[in-house]
């Protein structure tokens, strides 16, 4: 009996563009597609998505800088966001921030050294009853203390 592997390959840059060249109309979509290559959108990657779709690049660099999703610089393997509104905001949010920043070294913005955690503020993750909360990539947490958040981020 022979043993095939499954190699599942990512589209490329050029696939992508090319796929949606047609459509400019799609630039979100596009722009979601090539994210997941790379994981960020870089500059150079945005111009070859401009001269791709025949449009201007400050479009395409407006669009990926206005939608929260969308990111122009790598990021870690964990993304940890913060809600920063105000039920969390009451409720200890800013202890939780404190902690994390003091056991991972990095602020709102920042990725850790080891490319392994990424920090962002976020709004309302819609889990104000537990708050103050985070999601850890696509994790929640809640009833946080500043003990606790260490305690989660030793975990990984
Ligand atoms: S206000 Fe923080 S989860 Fe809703």
């Amino acid at each position: 009996m022979t043993v095939t592997s499954c190699n599942i390959q990512k589209p490329n840059l050029g696939e992508v563009i090319e796929k949606y060249k047609e459509f400019p109309g799609s630039l979100l979509d596009l722009l979601h597609e090539v994210q997941e290559i790379d994981g960020y959108l870089s500059r150079d990657v945005m111009q070859q998505i401009a001269e791709g779709l025949g449009i201007s690049e400050s479009k395409v660099y407006g669009v990926a800088t206005f939608y929260s999703l969308f990111k122009t610089a790598p990021t870690g393997q964990f993304i940890i966001r913060i809600c920063e509104s105000a039920p969390c905001h009451i409720r200890g949010a800013q202890e939780v921030l404190e902690a994390i920043e003091e056991t991972l070294g990095i602020k709102p913005g920042e990725t850790t050294l080891d490319g392994k955690f990424t920090l962002e503020f976020t709004s309302c993750l819609g889990l104000c009853g537990v708050a103050p909360a985070i999601m850890i990539n696509d994790q929640v947490y809640g009833n946080l203390t500043s003990d606790r958040v260490k305690e989660v981020l030793l975990n990984f």
